[in-house]
């Protein structure tokens, strides 16, 4: 039972589908969840507060203040009990408060004080679903890490028949469990991840690098933190901040810094996601002093650089997971098998300088996940916080 004694704030708005807010609300009590509603003035219009408190036995809230004896009722207390906030079902014109922050009633002023996740149903005719405002209002929601529900298609109340009716409850239940099911889903477990560039010195002002910045592996590691994980992030030099107070980060510079933090962390992590472009090479030898120009060339001397993956990989134990990144310009599927193989991976994640949004610098990537028994998943072009959640599903569940 997922749902048991979970807190959840079920807001309702101001659409014909607000009767079915009341089998939602029935059914999150029968899993054993504790619902608070919070509904809009328009909301009552369609529903009225003494069914749905009848049904969770907790009054319903709608004004900031009890008209008689001026209590004040605090979103800020509810933010705050919530383990969950579900709006269901949400008018176009409550997500365009949500979106753009127009706190005018209770229940947008719970959710802008919400410190737990919220999920969003929308109800709306087709037309008004389609409308572009209401495309980039939910945009912005999901910007914000809310979840949508998408509504199904079907008869409307216009009786008009398009997309726009909200999800059914018993969907809504699901996608509720589910969330719960995945938020939790690496609990327990500890991930090393390598991220971003390295830098390999020439002299005290030169290095060489490589165009990596370092938000895949960064996403990678606060979606992993968001399911539970205890994340070790080894980041070469970026500019990138992770909040989350699961992720240890341990700021490297050279690919010989990054591989003596990557072996001395490996042995009690369960899986290890191998994301920086580690430099193959450096310098013989870094000068202490700038190097002056002389003549009309410079010849550099470069050695090998150790193989973080290809060392982890031969210390890896039975019950550890192993991924790695590929990114090609040419003969992608055989190089990044071939890396599979020499590197003792479990998955490589593939991604082609070749696919437009893909690869360094860009908030997007597009990717392939292949496996040790020749089996490949291709993956849509998406935000780099979505191809983190694909590896994770794939990879590690
Ligand atoms: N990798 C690593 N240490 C290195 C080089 C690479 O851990 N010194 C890891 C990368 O983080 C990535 C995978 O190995 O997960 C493949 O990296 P890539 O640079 O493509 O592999 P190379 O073996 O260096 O192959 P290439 O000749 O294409 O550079």
């Amino acid at each position: 039972m997922v749902l048991k004694n979970k807190h959840i704030v079920l807001g309702i708005t101001g659409s014909i589908a607000a009767y079915k807010a009341a089998s939602l609300a029935r059914l999150l009590i029968k899993e054993g969840a504790e619902v608070q509603i919070v509904i809009t003035p328009s909301g009552k219009e369609f529903i009225t507060p003494v069914t749905l408190s009848a049904l969770t036995g907790k009054a319903v809230v709608s004004e900031f203040f009890t008209a008689n004896d001026g209590t004040w009722h605090s979103h800020v207390d509810l933010g705050l009990w919530a383990d969950m906030m579900v709006v269901a079902p949400a008018t176009a014109a409550t997500i365009g408060k949500m979106a753009n922050g127009i706190a005018d009633n209770m229940l947008i002023t719970t959710y802008m004080s919400m410190k737990a996740p919220v999920l969003v149903a929308p109800a709306m005719d087709l037309d008004m679903f389609a409308h572009p405002s209401t495309t980039r209002n939910l945009d912005i929601l999901r910007s914000y890490g809310n979840v949508i529900i998408e509504p199904a298609s079907g008869e409307l109340a216009s009786h008009l028949i398009g997309k726009g009716r909200m999800e059914e409850p018993e969907n809504i239940v699901k996608s509720i469990k589910e969330y719960f099911e995945k938020r939790d889903s690496l609990s327990k477990k500890k991930i090393l991840i390598t991220a971003g560039p390295t830098y390999e010195k020439i002299d005290p002002v030169r290095f060489i690098g490589n165009y990596s910045s370092g938000k895949m592996g960064f996403a990678l590691a606060e979606e992993c933190a968001n399911r539970g994980a205890e994340v070790v992030l080894i980041a070469g030099p970026v500019s990138l901040s992770c909040k989350h107070p699961n992720i240890s980060r341990i700021n490297v510079e050279s690919a010989d810094e990054m591989y003596e933090a990557a072996t001395a962390n490996f042995k009690d992590v369960d899986a290890a996601i191998l994301c920086a472009a580690v430099a193959d090479f450096r310098p013989v030898e870094a000068s202490d002093k700038k190097i002056k120009r002389q003549g009309d060339n410079l010849t550099l001397t470069l050695v090998p650089n150790k193989d973080i993956a290809a060392r982890l990989g031969e210390m890896k134990q039975e019950h550890q997971k192993m991924i790695g990144f590929a990114l090609e310009t040419n003969d992608e599927e055989r190089n990044a098998t071939d890396k599979l193989r020499r590197k003792n991976l479990d998955y490589i994640v593939l991604n082609s300088l070749n696919d437009a949004g893909a690869g360094f610098k860009v908030d997007t990537n597009k990717i392939s996940i292949l496996d040790r028994s020749g089996n490949r998943v291709d993956f849509q072009l998406k935000p780099k916080a979505e191809v983190a959640k694909d590896i994770i599903d794939t990879t590690l569940l």
